[in-house]
């Protein structure tokens, strides 16, 4: 399973990178509004960081708007997925931009059909938001399964599942169960990945008990 990271803070992906977790990067004009800064710098700056899809979401509505966006993004690196919303014009220009051989995350998926019309426009990757469907009372899961059992009945779709919106790394276990292809974290989560009380438990325990030997293994 990938694991991307879903933010547009620079230190944060440098710090993650460091770790070699991260096999991409995942960002929405929300998240590049809370960075501050310029867009083109900053996906420029982490596609420099992280060699794997970076994606970039363009932000017309309109399917002219959306390519002239497009072919910009992915003109800042060649690792920028060109991010379109699941829309008739996102579509569309998914299907154009595949057409020139760029990749597209088509995001803002809800239900499975929608999911398959993302698959049969070539996009590289869907972004199914897990945790907002979960706040509306949905089960957010669901969707997963779902478009994962229907993408396993036709190969000829290529496009990978990508876990968006999650929130904790139950949605992240989940996930890695149903074998989507891809899970993009919060730094916050990423990090509670490594965390278990019985750890931190465990290995004081056993320098408490180390300690009493007076040895030192170098
Ligand atoms: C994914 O690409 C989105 O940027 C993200 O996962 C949205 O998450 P949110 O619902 O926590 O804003």
């Amino acid at each position: 399973m990938k694991f991307f990271v879903d933010t547009a803070d620079v230190s944060e992906i440098r710090s993650l990178a460091g770790m070699g977790l991260l096999d991409g990067v995942t960002t929405n004009p929300s998240l590049i509004a809370k960075s501050g800064r310029r867009m083109s710098e900053v996906i420029a700056e982490i596609c420099d960081i992280v060699p794997g899809p970076v994606s970039a979401e363009v932000t017309a509505t309109d399917l002219e708007g959306m390519l002239k966006e497009g072919r910009y993004l992915r003109g800042i690196a060649p690792n920028v997925a060109v991010k379109v919303p699941l829309t008739e014009a996102g579509l569309s220009a998914c299907r154009a931009l595949a057409a020139e051989g760029t990749m597209v995350n088509v995001t803002l998926c809800f239900s499975a059909v929608q999911a398959i019309l993302a698959g049969k426009a070539g996009a590289t990757f869907v972004s199914p938001f897990v945790g907002r469907l979960d706040d509306i009372g949905q089960e957010g899961m669901q969707l997963i399964r779902d478009i994962v059992q229907i993408y396993r009945h036709y190969p000829s779709i290529r496009t990978e599942v990508l876990v968006a919106s999650i929130r904790n790394p139950v949605h992240l276990l989940e996930s890695a169960k149903l074998g989507a292809h891809v899970a993009t974290l919060p730094p916050a989560v990423l990090k509670q990945l490594f965390k278990h009380p019985l750890t931190d438990r465990g290995l004081e325990a056993f320098l408490a008990d180390w300690a009493k030997t007076g040895q030192s293994i170098l």
